[in-house]
């Protein structure tokens, strides 16, 4: 179904995996069709709780928009790549099902700025992260100096934006541009982990969180007051009623997402 990507459904959990690892999953216009696709995929198909984003082979989550591809551009047609691939990023960003990204390698340019539109990132030892655009002549154009700034603050931020400097998954997690760091192959794991744990919460109420989360750096929103619809609007749940009436009557609550 896919050409650039393997995916899979297990208990719940979408892995997303981008697989060219020949060129360091870079994306190409065919990743982007098919991770629209896949996106279409996350947001219908109600088997689907949560998302997992990762690259194939053992090197690389994905080193960047396919340089290959950038050619000529005019100033317009540039324009156009920036919007297209920030609109695909707002996707994965405001996705009502969380999605993390799993860094196995590098995350470079339009790879780290992916992982920075996932929910929170977990990365194996071996991840190195940075924005290297300005080698190019470039600056991103998927997000990154917006989200990069969110995620580890403005001085950091124009640090590595201006320096291309790679860090490592060590200081990336110092940072806070991750929440976990594993071995290679505890990537998965601690990433199925963490979203079964979440899986098993009332669906309507994580939704929500991230839409309040979000909110936080919405210029066009007010955080508190989404905040105070969203909470109104997980009230209405039959789901919030099975919380408070599990917990009262001291059993698991059974969530339907209703
Ligand atoms: N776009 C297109 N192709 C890329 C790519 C990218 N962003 N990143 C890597 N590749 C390709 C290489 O051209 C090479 O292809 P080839 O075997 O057909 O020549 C293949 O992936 C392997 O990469 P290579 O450079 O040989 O691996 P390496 O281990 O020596 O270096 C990197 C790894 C990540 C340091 C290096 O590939 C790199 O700097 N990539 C570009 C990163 C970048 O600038 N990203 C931002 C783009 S806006």
């Amino acid at each position: 179904m896919y050409t650039t990507l393997l995916t899979s459904l297990e208990k719940g959990i979408f892995t997303i995996t981008i697989n060219r690892p020949d060129k360091l999953n870079a994306l190409n216009k065919q990743v982007f069709a098919d991770l629209n696709a896949a996106l279409d995929e996350v947001y219908r198909n109600a088997a689907i709780k949560s998302v997992i984003i990762t690259g194939a082979g053992p090197k690389s989550f994905v080193a960047g928009a396919d340089i290959a591809e950038f050619g000529d551009l005019d100033k317009e047609q540039a324009m156009d790549l920036a919007r297209n691939g920030q609109d695909t990023f707002f996707r994965i960003e405001r996705s009502p099902k969380p999605i993390v990204a799993c860094v196995n390698g590098f995350a470079l340019g339009g790879g780290c700025e992916l992982a920075m539109s996932c929910h929170f990132r977990i990365a194996s030892d071996n991840a190195r992260f940075g924005q290297p655009e300005v080698n190019l002549g470039l600056i991103p154009g998927y997000g990154g100096t917006q989200r990069l700034v969110q995620l580890v603050g403005k001085g950091r931020a124009m640090e590595l934006l201006m320096s291309a400097a790679m860090i490592d998954a060590a200081t990336a997690l110092q940072y806070g541009l991750v929440n976990h760091v594993v071995t290679a192959e505890e990537l998965l794991p601690k990433a199925i982990g963490i979203l079964d744990t979440i899986n098993g919460k009332a669906p309507i109420a994580v939704g929500k969180c991230i839409e309040a989360a979000n909110a936080v750096f919405d210029e066009t929103k007010n955080g508190y007051e989404t905040e105070v619809h969203a909470f109104g609007a997980c009230f209405g749940t039959a789901d919030r009623k099975e919380g408070t009436t599990a917990f009262l009557e001291k059993r698991k609550a059974v969530f339907r997402g209703e």
